[in-house]
């Protein structure tokens, strides 16, 4: 009986830690939060295999990450440091053993891995449970659903395991520009040729080359063309070597010896390849002041960031939207939102709010199973359980590079507030993510050139209509303009067709005629832009005839890797 009331008695515990500390003291009282997860370490997503799967090390990163969350959110209040915002922080309120259907909320983009760390994330945030015995009041407390008429408790399968929602977003749910703005968007495949056509571009191709055709030999013949050895090539040739450091041992002995190490430096050339495609992937994603070719404009209402944010620019909307939800419903619904996907958006997300130059590292790629997210909370007695108002809220953004046991969970300042203040009263926070997120469907598939009948974003055509798009507002502002209901989440099992480095692929493809030789390339009679990894249900993307660049500039970022060269 004892491995069933020790669990009983925490489950217990939890639930009234909060009221048993009513030592009148104010303290950081989480009432909500709202977190991006990048996937766990899975197959490299463009050379190698396919289809891309999370591993094992990955789904013990996102295992990881839901402890860590479990001990922030779900463990009693005892020993917060404001100073660092590390430590239990509860959410007030939430079941910390039973996940509840609507403060919960849990989306992930419709890929194998991403799907997946959702998963792995669960288990390690809802452990299973077990209530047995005969403690009737507490089973009935906290696990309703488990209790027999008679009395009798019925354990749920793999000794008490939950099972939380998710949502999944595959190509032809809308909810997935929220967490993956730049997937199927013809626009930002416009930009990114854009820059291919830039000086600043062929200067680093060129300054870069070197290193490349120094590993290329070793770890890229049979995989990659030599010609494509380069630059143009960055990110996908470091995800797959990652990968291979991390699981071929050939490739780990190769990069830790001399042959493979800057005589100048002593860093392994996998640095370096990881540097370079931190510089490509940045000057893709957190170009706040691209053109867009197709539209010619920016967002609306003069929303900070261009097409080669909009992956971050959707995913602010996504994100107040779920905080506002929480507070409208005074914690009712999504007090904790759990969002999945993979870099691209977190990437942007930190151009947008300018946190590249607050600390260089968000310049770069946030490793696997890295998290990014908004706490809402209060400076409230602990023991409170009536839900703050607006004024008396505030908002905190983390960000955790990664789930190592020492990665620190740390407080950045946004939006050029001051490096010391991270922390924002939510009325302020509110208004400055305003002015960077795109929460309306409609001006997506407008800056992405989407809504053409040919488009796979089928849901584009509706908002293709001179009319307003009221109705699909996701956001509501101060000034009162509201439109979010509870139900923002779509759930749509379909399967998601693109990847993005295999719409970048493809990009390439086309633009310099490359060749992609497949390890393994059983697929490919498939054809089509994504090679190998089509799925026969797959639509072929139509880029539209009139996408052709013509005298596209490109603005670097201030301070951007980018604009000193390297
Ligand atoms: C609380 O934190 C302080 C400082 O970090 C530490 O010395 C102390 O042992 C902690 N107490 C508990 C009960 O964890
Ligand atoms: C409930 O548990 C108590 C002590 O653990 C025991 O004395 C009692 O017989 C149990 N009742 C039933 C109905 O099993
Ligand atoms: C209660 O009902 C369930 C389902 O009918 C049965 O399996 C179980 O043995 C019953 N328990 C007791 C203590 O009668
Ligand atoms: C392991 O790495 C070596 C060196 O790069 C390469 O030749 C080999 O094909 C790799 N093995 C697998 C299974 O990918
Ligand atoms: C996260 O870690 C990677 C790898 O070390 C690094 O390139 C990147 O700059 C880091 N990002 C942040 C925000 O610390
Ligand atoms: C709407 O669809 C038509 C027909 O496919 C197309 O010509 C037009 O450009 C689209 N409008 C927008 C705003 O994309």
């Amino acid at each position: 009986m004892i491995s069933l009331t020790v669990p009983l008695l925490i489950a217990a515990l939890h639930l009234i830690s909060a009221a048993a500390q009513t030592t009148g003291t104010t303290r950081y009282t989480v009432w909500a939060s709202v977190i991006f997860s990048r996937t766990g370490e899975r197959t490299p997503e463009v050379l190698g295999s396919d289809p891309t799967v999370l591993t094992s090390v990955g789904a013990q990163q996102q295992f990881a990450n839901g402890q860590f969350f479990r001990e922030r959110y779900f463990e009693p209040h005892n020993n917060f440091s404001t100073t660092n915002g590390i430590g239990p922080a509860p959410i007030t309120g939430m079941n910390p053993e039973v996940p509840d259907v609507q403060k919960l909320y849990v989306q992930a983009l419709d890929t194998q891995s991403t799907v997946a760390s959702a998963q792995a994330f669960l288990q390690g945030l809802y452990p299973p449970v077990s209530f047995g015995g005969n403690q009737s009041e507490v089973q009935a407390m906290i696990d309703p659903t488990s209790r027999l008429a008679n009395d009798s408790y019925v354990t749920p399968p793999l000794g008490g395991y939950r099972y939380a929602q998710i949502h999944t977003s595959g190509q032809y749910d809308p909810e997935a520009v929220y967490i993956a703005g730049s997937l199927n968007c013809p626009a930002f495949v416009f930009e990114v040729e854009d820059y291919i056509n830039t000086p600043q571009f062929a200067e680093l191709q060129a300054s870069t080359l070197d290193v490349y055709q120094k590993i290329g030999p070793a770890f890229l013949s049979g995989v990659l063309p030599s010609d494509q050895w380069g630059f143009i090539n960055a990110y996908p040739i470091y995800d797959y070597l990652s990968y291979q450091n991390a699981h071929n041992t050939t490739a780990n002995t190769l990069f830790t010896s001399d042959e493979y190490t800057d005589p100048n430096t002593g860093t392994s050339y996998l640095d370096t390849l990881r540097y370079y495609a931190n510089q490509q992937q940045y000057a893709w994603f957190g170009n706040v002041y691209a053109d867009n070719e197709l539209t010619g404009k920016g967002f609306e209402g003069g929303v900070k960031g261009s097409v080669s944010t909009i992956a971050g620019n959707m995913l602010a909307a996504k994100m107040i939207a779920q905080l506002q939800t929480a507070i409208r419903y005074k914690g009712a619904y999504y007090q904790l939102s759990l969002l999945f996907g993979d870099y691209e958006p977190l990437l942007s997300l930190f151009a947008l709010a300018d946190l590249p130059p607050l600390d260089s590292a968000f310049y770069g790629m946030p490793n696997f199973g890295s998290v990014g997210a908004f706490e809402l909370y209060a400076m409230s007695n602990p023991a409170s359980v009536e839900f703050p108002s607006e004024e008396d809220l505030w908002v905190r953004f983390y960000f955790r590079n990664g789930t190592d046991v020492d990665e620190p969970y740390q407080a950045y300042s946004m939006f050029n507030y001051g490096p010391d203040n991270f922390e924002m009263r939510w009325v302020d926070f509110q208004t400055n993510i305003l002015e960077i997120a795109v929460g309306d469907l409609g001006q997506w598939c407008q800056q992405c050139g989407a809504s053409y009948s040919g488009s796979d974003r089928i849901f584009c055509s509706y908002w293709n209509a001179s009319d307003s798009i009221e109705g699909a507002a996701v956001l509501s502002s101060p000034s009162g303009h509201r439109g979010v209901s509870p139900a923002i989440g779509g759930v749509i099992g379909a399967i998601v067709a693109l990847v993005i480095a295999g719409l970048i692929f493809g990009l390439l493809m086309l633009v310099g005629g490359m060749r992609f030789h497949r390890v393994q390339s059983h697929k490919s009679e498939l054809g089509g832009f994504k090679g190998g990894q089509k799925m026969a249900s797959d639509r072929d993307l139509t880029l539209p005839k009139g996408g052709a660049i013509v005298g596209a500039t490109i603005e670097t970022t201030p301070g951007s890797p980018i604009a000193g060269g390297h």
